[in-house]
């Protein structure tokens, strides 16, 4: 019988992306799916250190997976324990101290090897093995075609990030900026095309600031990869994320005129409104510099709907500048957002700098601004009842006979419909709204 695998993905669509990436070696391999991750020969943790909630959660399911581990031995069954992703970057040797029953960990950069690693293994059953180099050869070189099925796919354009704002662990997990060159991009697009994939997602840590090189050796901006994209026939959706703010360009802004397929929702993160704490985050840009940006974007494309990432109770955050942020949300009206209390990540220098802020503080101020949010949200998500959207549907919905979707400003919406049209574009009429969701009817 075919050996399973089993992937647990943390944080990021980034992470998604490189989980699908490892499920295309292992199936290369000759594994398949397993439907549980009881049943898996081979589980890997992809895992997430941007918070300290989400590195804590690693190491307590790591804990259960050990137990299975030891529950399945006495079935006389194998499992091969690995983990994955930023937090093996972070904790580097620590992990394989925390967790010795882990077999193998590699970094978000080194996945590529999981195929010798897990043979490896396979043969020297007692060795443990840990990659965190941080390469100068890129992953994206050793893994095999990307056969993700599915409507919805990502596909990373750009790793990593030179920003350093003083919060954030990504640039030390993740590496430098780098850019996936053109022509493998638009290879890895027409592929996922050729497997069903109706909407793609760039995806990068800083993905506007993408600077990959054509055929002819020539940097491209990101600009000119999405009308790039927009010519591959199958692809009917266009999404990039995460931008940073200082680097959209009047390029970029023109595709959300004249590029159709491109979705009319921007993720595009501020993160305060407060220029003095934006100085102390290191920042590229001030409130006013982001509200011009989100000006010009209107402009180009009336329609178009702005999500943001927001911290709250960053160090030296007063009560001032945190009305600041509210203020900026009364401005933007974003149709969606995440926003998160600032945790303080080792090795960052915003974990060492003062006035960090009670976390009463902090949990008052999210409460004030995800109330905000949410009306801001649930009010749109009202403004779209009556409406007929184009629907991606993406699975089966909550309830029976119910399929579950996303409109084009990635409003989750449930509506009864037949199976067959699960990876298709349906127009749907929107009846009613919530603050998570829509539902409709097919037309
Ligand atoms: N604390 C809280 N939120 C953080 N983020 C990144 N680092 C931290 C941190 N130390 C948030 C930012 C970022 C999102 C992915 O996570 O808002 O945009
Ligand atoms: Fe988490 Fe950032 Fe790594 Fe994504 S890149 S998994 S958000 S730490």
């Amino acid at each position: 019988m075919a050996k399973k695998y089993f992937i647990k993905t943390f944080g990021c669509q980034m992470n998604v992306y490189d989980s699908n990436r490892m499920a295309n070696i292992l199936e290369t391999m000759g594994f398949v799916k397993a439907s549980n991750q009881r049943d898996a020969d081979v589980v890997v943790f992809n895992t997430c250190h941007i918070r300290e909630k989400a590195a804590e959660k690693v190491f307590s399911d790591l804990g259960r997976e050990y137990q299975i581990k030891l529950e399945r031995a006495e079935e006389g069954k194998d499992t091969i324990i690995g983990v994955t992703g930023c937090v093996v970057q972070a904790e580097d040797k620590e992990i394989l101290k925390r967790a010795p029953y882990v077999d193998f960990a590699l970094g978000p950069l080194r996945y590529f090897r999981l195929k010798e690693v897990v043979n490896e293994i396979l043969q020297k059953r007692e060795m443990q093995l840990l990659d965190t180099e941080f390469s100068a050869v890129s992953k994206f070189d050793y893994l095999p075609e990307n056969k993700t099925i599915g409507g919805c796919s990502f596909l990373a354009i750009q790793e990593g990030c030179n920003n350093f704002c003083t919060y954030c662990v990504v640039p030390y997990t993740r590496g430098v900026e780098v850019s996936r060159p053109v022509e493998d991009v638009l290879r890895e697009a027409r592929c996922l095309a050729d497997s069903g994939t109706l909407e793609i997602n760039l995806l990068g840590q800083n993905v506007n600031s993408y600077h990959g090189e054509d055929a002819n050796g020539k940097e491209r901006n990101l600009a000119y990869l999405l009308n790039k994209v927009a010519e591959i026939d199958g692809i009917k959706r266009i999404r990039y994320t995460t931008s940073y703010p200082a680097d959209v360009d009047d390029d970029l802004i023109m595709c959300h005129k004249n590029i159709d397929k491109l979705m009319p929702y921007l993720h595009l993160p501020i993160q305060s409104g407060s220029d003095d704490i934006l100085k102390k985050m290191n920042r590229r840009h001030t409130k006013s510099d982001y509200l011009k940006v989100v000006e010009k974007l209107k402009k180009a494309n009336p329609n178009i709907g702005m999500s943001s990432d927001f911290i709250v109770g960053f160090p030296g955050e007063s009560d001032a500048d945190f009305q600041q942020t509210l203020d900026v949300v009364n401005q933007v009206k974003y149709i969606q957002a995440f926003s998160f209390k600032y945790s303080r990540r080792p090795g960052t220098p915003a974990a060492v700098m003062e006035n960090q802020i009670e976390e009463k503080v902090k949990k008052e101020r999210l409460q004030i601004l995800q109330d905000l949010l949410f009306d801001y949200q649930t009010k749109f998500n009202e403004s779209s009842v009556g409406k007929v959207m184009p629907v991606l549907f993406e699975g089966k919905g909550r309830h029976k006979g119910q399929l579950t979707g996303r409109t084009p400003y990635m409003q989750n919406l449930y509506a009864e419909a037949d199976f067959s049209l699960i990876n298709k574009i349906v127009e749907v009429r929107v009846a009613s709204a919530s603050t998570n969701s829509l539902s409709g009817e097919v037309i």
